[in-house]
């Protein structure tokens, strides 16, 4: 039986158009659907929109819409982007699909049965931008630290998750196991999180409808809605088939979640524990990037920096984006996205090393050996050592996807790309076909490099898979022709203002 390999993004909030953060991590999560497709897994994908709880309702009524079809409306433009954008996941689940809707109801049947949940009277200072009750700590100068406003005082009936009783349990498996959360700096966040409960305690799962209609009812309590990260993380079971796709089981044995820094502690902390009283087993893998800055400057509505991946479409072609996004941030860690930058990677990278190559080894095959590609032929010193290289970039991009290093994974194919550049520039060709016999070289030479280009093209499939099949399809095969085309990637320019 082929092994299963699930991944999802974050569900999105149904109150923003796509733009770099999220463009991000769906983009990784393609990329290791591909990865992992390329090595016989069997993949499946998970992306969605989280559209209840109040800031759906405050963002709706900003625009005079009620909530249904605001987040509707918010919802059809996310599906249709990554449809366009070729990243569409295997399954998008919407909060407000009736196979979710059931699947909350039926888990919070489930964990209440089993005594998880209990009513309490509960009064406190309430963000509605993180959606929960804050603690001091998430405070400055009475501010809430990520939304910079005032949050609410509120008294009111809320239902208890009983989540604290497990952070021994949560602490222990995570020590237990090194890649559950990663990378480390998040692991070792959780961890503090989880040592110091001051900031947690147990969970608030429920609003009172009289004050948010928008959300699941309880079912064991009508008069109250779920809360919505409650409801919006189990769209990752939803959306893996749970209750009885008969793939679910697999699917979920190897799952692997992928978010943003600023959403760790449901994910690291809520999500497990949730898992545990569901009677499911925990996730795989938490994998948690950092936050793309635009011009140095935090991403934000207001500022208008939100980089559309449409708009960056097209201007450079989704590839080029895509491309820079994987080559320049260092998972886990920041990274600062400007157009000028993209475009010097991406003409540096693609238009030069791999461009250049590209096109000089099509050129000489049409010129040299009537547009097909020679067979191999045999192999001398240098080609050895470009076998070693080849060999050598195949195990470091296995090694750093594995382990997340993706902008290190997709160097390590350029430097092969690099590499082959400069046995073509020792082998020389173009001179060797002046030299009496030199016939033989020349064909080695070409099918080497040729070769070796083939083997780069699968190499890129996960990153880069429109780059990638272009370039398998003007080389072909041993022995077919050659189809040149104008250049791979034009070279880019920074448009100019006005
Ligand atoms: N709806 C919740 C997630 C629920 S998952 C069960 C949510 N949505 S979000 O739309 O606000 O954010 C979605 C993802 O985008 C998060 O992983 C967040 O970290 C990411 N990003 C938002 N802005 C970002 C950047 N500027 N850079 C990188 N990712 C960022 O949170």
């Amino acid at each position: 039986m082929k092994r299963a390999y699930t991944v999802t993004t974050p569900i999105y909030y149904a109150n923003a158009e796509p733009h770099i953060g999220h463009t991000y991590t769906t983009v990784v999560v393609d990329t290791l659907v591909r990865w992992h497709r390329q090595r016989g897994f069997e993949t499946w994908s998970v992306s969605g929109t989280d559209e209840h709880g109040e800031k759906m309702v405050e963002a709706a009524e900003a625009r005079g819409l009620d909530p249904a079809r605001f987040t509707e409306q918010i919802s059809a433009v996310h599906q249709r982007t990554w449809a366009e954008l070729g990243v569409a996941a295997s399954r998008f689940v919407r909060t407000t699909d009736p196979d979710h809707e059931k699947n909350v109801q039926g888990l919070l049947q489930r964990v209440y049965d089993a005594g998880w949940i209990e009513p309490r009277e509960y009064e406190g200072l309430y963000c509605v931008g993180c959606e929960r009750f804050l603690t001091e700590r998430d405070m400055e100068n009475g501010l809430c630290r990520d939304h910079e406003r005032a949050p609410e005082p509120r008294r009111e009936t809320n239902y208890f998750f009983l989540m604290s009783r497990e952070f021994g349990w949560l602490r222990e498996h995570i020590l237990q196991n090194p890649g559950f959360i990663r990378p480390e700096r998040y692991r070792n966040e959780a961890l503090a999180m989880l040592r110091d409960e001051s900031g947690l305690g147990d969970l608030s799962i429920s609003r009172p409808k009289a004050r948010l209609g928008w959300g699941i009812e309880l079912p064991f309590d009508r008069e109250h809605v779920c809360y919505v990260w409650f409801d919006a993380l189990i769209s990752y079971l939803t959306g893996a088939g749970f209750p009885d796709h008969p793939d679910f089981e697999a699917r979920w044995a190897n799952v692997e979640h992928l978010i943003g820094k600023d959403i760790l502690k449901p994910h690291a902390v809520f999500w497990p524990i949730m898992l545990k009283a569901m009677g499911l087993p925990p996730y795989r893998h938490l994998s948690v990037h950092g936050y793309w800055t635009v011009d140095e400057r935090k991403v934000s509505k207001s500022l208008g920096n939100m980089v559309s991946p449409l708009a960056m479409r097209e201007r450079y072609g989704f590839e080029a984006f895509r491309y820079f996004l994987l080559r320049e941030m260092s998972f886990g860690l920041d990274a600062s996205f400007s157009e000028p930058a993209l475009v010097e990677r991406v003409n540096a990278d693609l238009a030069n090393n791999l461009g250049n190559l590209l096109s000089r080894t099509l050129n000489l095959v049409e010129k040299l050996c009537g547009g097909v590609i020679p067979e191999p032929g045999e192999a001398g010193p240098p080609e050895a050592e470009l076998a070693r290289e080849a060999e050598a970039a195949e195990r470091a991009v296995d090694a750093h996807v594995e382990e997340l290093r993706l902008h290190d994974a997709v160097a390590s194919i350029l430097a092969f790309s690099g590499a082959v550049n400069r046995y073509l520039d020792g082998e020389a060709p173009w001179k060797a076909v002046k030299q009496p016999g030199g016939d033989g070289a020349v064909r080695r030479s070409l099918a080497h490099t040729s070769a070796s280009l083939r083997r780069i093209a699968g190499l890129l499939e996960p990153f880069v898979p429109e780059l990638a099949g272009e370039i398998a399809r003007r080389l072909g095969g041993p022995g077919e022709r050659i189809t040149k085309g104008g250049p791979l990637v034009a070279r880019l320019e920074v448009p100019t203002g006005g």
